[in-house]
C-alpha cells in the first residue's frame, strides 16, 4: 500500500470516513432529485426514473469527484455537483442493460429497468436522466458560487466524455467488438472510451471546481485515464471470477455474449497485473504536482483491489 502522507491505517481510516461521509451525501442529493423528477415527470416513467435512481451502486465516480475537489482545497458542498455525474453514470447503466445492447436481467442487485418496467419505459428514463443531470451540474455549481466560465468548462468534461468521443462511442466500439478479437491497443481503446472516459471526467470536475490550476488538472487527468481503464479491467475480471450475488449484476455474461475483454484475451492474472500497473502509473503520475495527495491514491488501490 502506497500513499504521499500517512501509513495505510491511517489514510485507510480517512479514505472509509471519506467514502462514508460522500456517499451519504450524494445519496442526499440523488434522493432530492429523484423525488423532484420522479413528481414532475409523473406516471410510470417518472416511477421508472427513481427505481433507477434509487438503487444503491458504489458511487465511485461521485466519490472521485469530491476527493478531486477536496484534495486541492475546496471547502464547499460539492454533493450536488457529484451527484451530476453519477446521474449519467446511472443512464449508461440503464441503456447498457436494454436488449439492444448487453441484454441483462439483473443490476445493482435488482431487476434492471426494462425488466421492473418494460423496454420502451427504461429507454426514455435513460434519455430522461440526461437533461436531468444538467439541471443537477447547473444546481451544484451555483450552490458552490461557482462563475460561469467554470460551470462551462465543468459541462464541456462531463458532456464530452459522455458523448461520441467517451461513452457513447465506446459503447458502440464495445458493441461492434462482439465476437471480434481486438489486438491489446484496440481493446484499450474501448475500455478508455466507454469506461475511462467518465472516470476521467469524474477526477477533472473534482479539480476544476476546485479552481485547480493547469498542472494540477493535467495530472488528474492522467491519473483518471489510467484509473478508469483499470476500472473497467478489473470489472471485466470480475464478470468471469465473481459470483451475480457478489456483484449485484449477471456474472460472466462476457464470455457468453463474446464480448472482447482483458480476461478473454489476457487471462485473468496477466489482466489483474496490467489493471495493477495502470492503479501504480496512475499514483505515480500524481507525484510532482506539489499537492499533498491523501484520498486519490487509496481510491486508485481500491478500484484494483475490490471483489465487487
Ligand atoms: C459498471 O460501473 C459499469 C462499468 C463502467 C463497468 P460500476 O461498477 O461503477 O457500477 P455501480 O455504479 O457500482 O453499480
Ligand atoms: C459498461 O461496461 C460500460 C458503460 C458505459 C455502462 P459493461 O457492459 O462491462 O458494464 P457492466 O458489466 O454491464 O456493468
Ligand atoms: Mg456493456
Ligand atoms: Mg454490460
Ligand atoms: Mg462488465
Amino acid at each position: 500500500m502506497r500513499t504521499e502522507r500517512s501509513g495505510p491505517t491511517s489514510w485507510s481510516a480517512e479514505l472509509q470516513a471519506f467514502l462514508t461521509e460522500a456517499r451519504n451525501a450524494v445519496g442526499r442529493e440523488l434522493q432530492q432529485w429523484s423525488a423532484r423528477a420522479e413528481r414532475e415527470i409523473g406516471g410510470r416513467v417518472g416511477e421508472a426514473v427513481a427505481y433507477s435512481l434509487a438503487a444503491s451502486g458504489k458511487r465511485l465516480r461521485p466519490a472521485l469527484v469530491l476527493a478531486a475537489y477536496r484534495e486541492l482545497g475546496g471547502a464547499g458542498d460539492a454533493a450536488e455537483l457529484a451527484a451530476a455525474v453519477e446521474i449519467v453514470h446511472t443512464y449508461s447503466l440503464v441503456h447498457d442493460d436494454l436488449p439492444c445492447m448487453d441484454d441483462d436481467d439483473l443490476r445493482r442487485g435488482r431487476p434492471t429497468t426494462h425488466r421492473a418496467f418494460d423496454v420502451a419505459t427504461a429507454t426514455e428514463v435513460g434519455i430522461r436522466l440526461v437533461p436531468l443531470s444538467a439541471r443537477v451540474l447547473a444546481a451544484g455549481a451555483a450552490k458552490l458560487g461557482l462563475p460561469g466560465a467554470s460551470l462551462g468548462a465543468i459541462a464541456a468534461e462531463l458532456y464530452g466524455a459522455a458523448g461520441a468521443a467517451g461513452m457513447v462511442g465506446g459503447q458502440v466500439l464495445d458493441l461492434e467488438a462482439e465476437g471480434r478479437a481486438l489486438d491489446l491497443e484496440a481493446l484499450t481503446r474501448v475500455h478508455a472510451a466507454k469506461t475511462g472516459a467518465l472516470i476521467t471526467a469524474s477526477v477533472v470536475i473534482g479539480g476544476l471546481a476546485a479552481g485547480g490550476h493547469g498542472e494540477q488538472i493535467a495530472a488528474l487527468r492522467g491519473f483518471g485515464q489510467e484509473i478508469g481503464l483499470a476500472f473497467q479491467i478489473v470489472d471485466d475480471v470480475l464478470d468471469a471470477t465473481a459470483t451475480s450475488s457478489e456483484l449485484g449484476k449477471t456474472a460472466g455474461k462476457d464470455a457468453a455474449q463474446h464480448k472482447a475483454t482483458f480476461a478473454g484475451l489476457l487471462g485473468v492474472q496477466a489482466a489483474r497485473r496490467v489493471a495493477a500497473a495502470h492503479m501504480q502509473r496512475a499514483i505515480d503520475l500524481l507525484r510532482g504536482s506539489g499537492v499533498n495527495w491523501s484520498l486519490l491514491p487509496g481510491l486508485a488501490q481500491l478500484i484494483v483491489e475490490r471483489r465487487a
